[in-house]
């Protein structure tokens, strides 16, 4: 994960880093960290804490430099402290580096150059790069043929910025498989992993494709391939940026997104009824079809594995995007390959993707942000146009992914146009559903906010759902849950279930009711306390969460709604912030 920034050009550089780092935040915030070079120096303010935390702590506002690099943390190699923030530097602090992703070799990189006398200061795999580039560059060599010679020696995944004493007035970047995007408005120059970062100054971008190597100065931008031959990559202008959401009136993003739950559907409605039918007939003739995401994503695809099945009738797969390497040898030309993915970067899933096209399938993506490198990568890309979602769990995208998979089943079966205006109906009962529940779930939440675990249950179509309230609330309100077909519990996890163990139930009066309500009895007979998300009143249930009466495919739109707002009101009760869950990132730009 991690957030990177550099800028060079004729402005004060401090502010617009710390701006875009504020931008960058959603893709890690265990640290942050400043470089500039500036008449002569090369000045780093670092630490661990969030962006606003280590702003304020070191009054990096007062940094001078128009050469600037800025990076905040989510980290893989080392603990969250003062020392393991970026950026790095080689032992005469004449080079700082920041870095997105692993350098898989870093641990025998950094013997070899140890054992050469190099000092290291942090325990952080970025390091060795800050050195190994130390080795290569001054000696009247420039910047970036040090980072073209090293480029070779780095295993992994990455994007960095390098700027030199020895070579000032730039910044060099590179990636591989890591996402960075440059802004262009001469004679200013950003670069950054995403370019929400620079979007207020520019929205005119230069893409860096695996292995380029850019060299930024003020007025001048230069591109090299890795043998360090001129490329010419043009500028392109971005046809959508998103700018930051401000909270408004709520106390939280995850709960503005929460209500927005109530508006997704018209955005994810709107859609060219002629790519849907072009996709769905791609996924009727498939030989097979494999829907791979991660987290709340892959909970969405499992619900669209149950709608392609009832509505489409074509069986599909649902692969967990970390472990689709392990089954590519069964991807073939006639294998349509569909992701889920609402940042359209992580990691485990664009490698998957990777793995598809190498294998010459199909792949269909299903993306909420735009210019993605999961864009850029697929066939077709189905948008979800919820607009930006910043907190770090995902809710309101959830919808929208639901809604996408309604669609693709419906025109299966030359069914788009009713379909869209069966989810336009939603937007009331949603909303309905968000006010009418709204005081139970507080008191519920305060109730229950010392349990020290949950179980959900639910069965058919609605099974991702209980997955997903349980995951939901683990993310914000560190809660042990599970969530898993109601048919299960008694095949072990019953045991757990002791007096005042919070069960909760999906029970829509559907296919599913009467077997689900009979798991849910047999829960309550071992003292379960039973939250019932149903239509249907039951006196199973201890507290009961209503929600209206709908058609049968479209109650895990209606039933997941109460769920986060259940895990958004516990977090609130334990006093934790859901926004930026520990631990966490939006964005998972790491395997
Ligand atoms: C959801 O609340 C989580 N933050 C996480 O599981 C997320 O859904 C997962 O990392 C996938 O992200 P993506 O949709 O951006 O690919
Ligand atoms: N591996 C680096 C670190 O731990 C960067 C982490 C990342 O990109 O997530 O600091």
């Amino acid at each position: 994960m991690c957030g990177i920034i550099g800028y060079c050009g004729s402005k004060p550089g401090v502010p617009i880093v710390i701006e875009a780092l504020q931008c960058l935040e959603y893709r890690g915030y265990d640290s942050a960290g400043i470089a500039s070079l500036c008449d002569g120096r090369l000045l780093i303010k670092k630490d661990a804490g969030k962006v606003g935390e280590v702003i304020e702590k070191h009054d990096l506002i007062s940094l001078p430099g128009s050469i600037v690099m800025g990076h905040t943390r989510w980290a893989t190699h080392g603990a969250v402290t003062q020392l393991n923030a970026h950026p790095h530097s080689d032992c005469r602090n004449r080079i700082a580096v920041v870095h997105n992703g692993i350098i898989e070799n870093s641990a025998q990189l950094r013997e070899e150059l140890a054992g050469a006398g190099h000092v290291f200061r942090s325990e952080t795999d970025t390091e060795v790069i800050a050195h190994l580039l130390e080795d290569e560059a001054g000696n009247g060599r420039s910047l970036e043929q040090a980072v073209l010679s090293i480029a070779p020696r780095l295993e992994g995944s990455y994007a960095f910025l390098a700027a030199s004493l020895d070579d000032p007035g730039k910044i060099v970047g590179t990636r591989r498989d890591n996402p960075l995007i440059v802004g262009v408005d001469a004679p200013d120059y950003y670069i950054s992993s995403d370019a929400l970062a620079f979007s207020r100054y520019t929205n005119r971008v230069m893409n860096l494709e695996d292995n380029d190597v850019v060299v930024l100065a003020a007025g001048a931008i230069e591109f090299l391939d890795k043998q360090g031959n001129r490329l010419s990559r043009q500028v392109r202008q971005l046809d959508q940026v998103w700018s930051e959401s401000s909270k408004g009136n709520y106390q939280h993003f995850m709960l503005k997104e929460i209500m927005e739950e109530a508006q997704v559907f018209d955005q994810a409605a709107d859609q060219d009824g002629r790519l849907f039918t072009e996709i769905a007939l791609d996924i009727l003739r498939a030989r097979q079809v494999i829907i791979t995401a991660c987290g709340t994503s892959r909970y969405a695809a499992l619900v669209g594995r149950y709608l392609f099945s009832k509505v489409g009738k074509k069986f599909c797969d649902v692969v967990m995007a970390s472990e689709f390497g392990y089954f590519a040898d069964s991807v073939d030309k006639n294998t349509v390959v569909v992701t889920v993915s609402q940042s359209g970067e992580t990691a485990d899933v664009v490698d998957g993707v990777k793995a598809a096209r190498a294998a010459d399938a199909r792949v269909i993506s299903i993306i909420n942000r735009p210019n993605s490198i999961l864009a850029d990568l697929s066939h077709h890309v189905i948008h979800l146009n919820c607009g930006p979602e910043v907190a770090v769990p995902a809710t309101k995208s959830f919808l929208s992914q639901l809604a996408i998979f309604y669609l693709l089943s419906f025109s299966m079966v030359n069914d788009f146009d009713g379909a869209t205006a069966r989810l336009s109906a939603l937007n009331t009962a949603i909303a309905g559903v968000l006010d009418s529940n709204k005081s139970e779930l507080i008191t519920l939440s305060h109730e229950l906010k010392d349990r020290n675990d949950f179980y959900y249950i639910a069965r058919g179509i609605n099974f991702a759902i209980a997955s997903e309230g349980a995951l939901k609330l683990k993310e914000v309100s560190y809660i042990h849950a599970e969530g898993m077909p109601a048919g299960e519990l008694k095949h072990g996890t019953l045991a757990l279930v002791e007096q005042g163990t919070p069960v909760v139930v999906i029970c829509p009066a559907d296919y599913t009711f009467a077997e689900t309500l009979s798991n849910a009895i047999e829960a309550k007979s071992r003292g379960a306390f039973i939250i019932g998300v149903s239509d249907r009143e039951s006196n199973v249930y201890d507290s009961w969460i209503s929600i209206p009466e709908v058609d049968e495919l479209l109650y895990p739109m209606i039933a997941v709604v109460p769920l986060h707002l259940l895990a958004y009101y516990l977090a609130i009760s334990r006093g934790y912030d859901p926004d930026r869950p520990r631990n966490l990132a939006k964005s998972v730009t790491v395997k």
